[in-house]
Formats: structure tokens, sequence, C-alpha cells
């Protein structure tokens, strides 16, 4: 019989891990309750001992986001565990997750101590967090370079101290799937007490295997599979969620097994998480790369044509992806885009579809056609909207390859018009100095990541930056069909960020 696999998602701890992407407590409510829609079995909302504000943001998440398992990690420690425990208990079905490493380079080099010593440990570990919750995920950090006898031994110990779900992770990504597949057949054969709890395992990229081996560990008995949207991570990033659940869902004779995932909401989470953590997707990503379902050579489109199935894995309706893209143009009116949205899950409230009607206007006037992907664009800039203290007019341009190129930018401020001129290395630094004139205040760009959301030479430019102002890191996102005015209304939507924030607003 077909067995159900869990699926634990832990972008907002080991996803938050990438340099820069740290979340607030209101970015991190936003994707946890997407996730919660996507139908994740486990959140993993962060490490609250890691700072107050992580600790805040887990409670947050604990208290207001329904469905889901919200956990908290902890080290093996009466400290993280009580604050673990302190973020999470407010949740309706609240989990510690403590970890402490097993292999002898862990024990040895980073612990300073013996086998036998965190063998204690994590048997106190887990009775100590037991007292609080009733749920105890136990990971034997490191574990696929771990000593096999002793990994099996530690195993059973924290699962007679109570631990309900073992987490075996391949922490640095140095397992290959065949022998990790066989690690977990034998754990169960020698510890026939994994078959009380749920058998977890999370893996790394760090050999580009992080999706290969946890499939190879459902094949061998793996209950529970760890993992981020869109592979987001420490170091070279963790099992993207879209891979595994699709892998699974594609392969249900091989694997024998279901996620409770709703796939349809893959693709809309995939651009959630990448906006919100500004960490873009690369085009050929597997299922939500914007090229996953695009057929460009004759052979192929000739062979889609005759029948999709020659050279379609995967309906891109089944993972929120429109088979047909959405044709709309200056021409079509407010019915026709109130209906396009709703077929992408958007249904605004009066106002806010006003401002997405005009903007989309502004941008149909500039371009042949609006696709679905336009609107989501456009619609996510509209929700993640800060309040003004700047408004962008409008820029204009000069540049060339034997030129210093030039820019003069107008914003608004409130009723008052605001022009500064300036040259720079290139367009968008003329326009970023322009800017920064006006506002009178200059920012460290950080990260700048320009992309078409679609294809063509009318496409729209998605623009986002992070930049650096007074040693805070803010983010911003701006589109249009033109890409250096993508990129100012970026730049400008990060300052409006920073001053929204000094006026007292969680924007960051
Ligand atoms: O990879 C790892 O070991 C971890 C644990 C904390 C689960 O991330």
């Amino acid at each position: 019989m077909s067995r159900k696999v869990y699926v634990f998602d832990t972008t907002l701890r080991d996803g938050e891990q990438v340099p820069g992407a740290k979340l607030n407590k209101r970015q991190k409510l936003e994707i946890a309750e997407q996730l919660a829609r996507l139908g994740v079995d486990v959140i993993e909302a962060g490490f609250p001992c890691s700072s107050p504000e992580d600790l805040q943001a887990v409670k947050a998440v604990a208290e207001q986001v329904k469905g889901p398992i919200i956990a908290g990690l902890a080290r093996a420690v009466a400290q993280d565990i009580d604050i673990a425990w302190e973020a999470v208990r407010q949740a309706e079905r609240p989990r510690i997750h403590v970890f402490l490493g097993s292999s002898d380079i862990h024990l040895q080099k980073k612990l300073r101590t013996d086998r036998e010593s965190a063998l204690e440990q994590a048997v106190w570990a887990v009775t100590y967090a037991k007292k609080y919750c009733s749920d105890v995920e136990y990971s034997t950090e490191d574990a696929s370079r771990t000593d096999f006898d002793y990994l099996c031994r530690v195993i059973e110990a924290v699962i007679k101290a109570g631990a309900t779900v073992v987490n075996i992770p391949d922490t640095v990504g140095y397992a290959i799937p065949e022998e990790f597949g066989s690690m977990i057949k034998r754990l169960r054969e020698r510890v026939p007490a994994l078959d009380r709890v749920i058998l977890s395992v999370p893996c790394q990229n760090d050999l580009g295997l992080a999706v290969a081996n946890p499939l190879s560990a459902v094949k061998n008995g793996a209950d529970q599979v760890e993992c981020t949207i869109n592979g987001i991570g420490e170091r070279a990033g963790n099992a993207a969620l879209e891979e595994i659940v699709m892998a699974i869902k594609v392969r249900p004779e091989y694997y024998n097994a279901y996620t409770d995932i709703k796939t349809q909401e893959i693709y809309r989470t995939s651009r959630m998480v990448s906006r919100v953590m500004n960490i873009p997707v690369q085009p050929n990503k597997a299922i939500v790369g914007s090229n996953a379902f695009a057929h460009s050579s004759g052979i192929h489109q000739d062979g889609i044509l005759k029948d999709r199935r020659t050279y379609e894995i995967i309906r891109p309706e089944d993972v929120g992806i429109r088979e047909h893209k959405l044709v709309l143009t200056a021409r079509s009116g407010r019915a026709a885009l109130r209906h396009q949205l709703g077929l992408i899950g958007y249904v605004l409230p009066e106002e806010q579809f006003e401002r997405v009607y005009q903007r989309f206007l502004n941008v149909a006037d500039r371009k042949k056609e609006v696709s679905s992907e336009d609107l989501i664009s456009i619609v996510e800039i509209e929700l993640t909207k800060v309040p003004e203290t700047y408004s962008f007019h409008s820029i204009q341009i000069m540049s060339g390859n034997t030129m210093i190129p030039m820019a003069s930018v107008t914003l608004t401020k409130g009723e008052q018009y605001l022009s500064e001129a300036s040259t720079g290395n290139g367009p968008v630094d003329a326009v970023f100095r322009c800017i920064e004139k006006i506002v009178k205040k200059s920012a460290k760009l950080r990260d700048y990541d320009l992309k078409a959301v679609t294809t063509g030479t009318d496409a729209l430019g998605e623009a986002m930056v992070r930049v650096e102002i007074e040693g805070t890191l803010y983010s911003g996102l701006g589109t249009s069909p033109d890409v250096i005015e993508a990129s100012a209304r970026a730049y400008l939507n990060a300052f409006n960020r920073y001053f929204a924030a000094k006026n007292g607003s969680n924007v960051k």
C-alpha cells in the first residue's frame, strides 16, 4: 500500500542561513502562511536562541499559523531547549528539534567530547525537552560520517528517552544516493524501535545530491524528508522541496508513496520565497525555473503540438503554472484583469485591485502582451508595498559606449517634484546616484539582480536590490518593461523601506 511521506520544511531556518537572507517577523509570517497553504506537515520556523528577533518571529508563527506542526531548533543544552519551547509552546502542534553531533570529527574537533559523554548528553537533552513537549525530534548531526554501530546506539537511546522523530542528517552533503539509501535500510534492520517513530532525512547539496539522497532514503524506508523551497540553504543549499515532491508524484509506482503537498501552490510559493528572501531562481531550475516548461527547439515544439507527453513529464498546471500563457493587452478591461487574476489565485480588495489595474495599464501600454508571470510580478509588488516617502515619477538617460553615462531622475515627495542629474559608471549607476542625491542619503549596493519575468525583447524586467544603509540591509523590488526604470524603482523601494523603518514600520 502507498505510504505517506511527511514533508518538513526548513526554509525559515536552514534557508535563512543563506548570507543576507535574514527575515523579520512579518516576512517569516508571510512565508509560513504560504507554506501552510502548500500543505507542508512541519514548518521549522527558526532557531529561536540565535537572536531575540528570531525568538519573536518563531513565536508569531507558532501563534498565528494553523495546520502544520511548528518546530523550533535547539542545541542539546538547557538554555536552547528552554528558549525553543518558549517560542513554539503556543502552536496548535509544537515540536522541539534538538541536535547534537555524532561523527568523531564533530565530537572531537567541534564539541571536544567523546562518544559516551555525547550519548549521555543526547539522552539528557531528549528527556529535558520531553518535560515540555510531547513531540521531540532528535538529529544525529553529521550522521552520514558517523560510525554505524555508534549511530545505532544513539538512535536506540534517544528513542528510549522519548524522541518521536529521529533525523539522520547528511549535514555536509557527503553521502552518495545508493550508500545513503542502504544506510537507512540497515538502520531499520538494526534498530527495530525505529518503527515506533518517524525516521527523517535532511540532506545538504555540497555534491549536488541533496535531492537524490532523500529520494533514495524514501525508497529504503524514510518517513520524512526535510527540505526548503527552491533548495535554498547553508553553503550549496538544501534539498529542494518541489523536486522531491514532484519526483514522488511523477513516479508513484517507483516510490510507492505520496505526500500531502498541494502541488498547485508550488510555483507561487517559489516566487514568494525568491522575492521575500531576495534570492533569484536560476532559469533552468527544475520545476520552478522560468525555462522549466519552455520548449524552444523545432523538434520539441513539433512533438509538444502533436502530444505534449512527448517532451513533458509534468503538466505545468500541476505546479501552479498555467499551461497557456494569459494574453492581456492594453485593451483588456477591469473585468478581464479581475478574471485573470482570479485564475492565478489573487482576489484583491477593490482599492488594491484599482492600483494593480493602473499599474497593469502602465505596463500594457508599453508591452504588446501582459502574461500571467507579468501579472504575478505586478501584484507581488503591490502586496509588498511600503509607505512611499518618495514616489517614482520619471527618468531620462543618455548612454553609449563612447560617452560617460548621464541620468536625470524626478521623484515626488507629497506635492513636490524633486529632480537631480548625475553621471555614473553606467546608466544604472548614474540613476542610483540621482536617487541618492534627491533623498539625501547614500547606500552601499550589496546585491543587484535583474531578470526578465517573461521572454522576448518587450519582457517585463524585474530588478531586485539589497542595499546597506546605516549598517542595515534593505531589499527593494521594481518592475518595468524598461530595465533601467525597473532598477530605479527597486533602488527607490529599498530607500522607502529605510524611511518606513525609521518611522517605525517593520518593513526591512
Ligand atoms: O544538516 C544538519 O545536520 C542540520 C540539523 C540541525 C538537522 O541541519
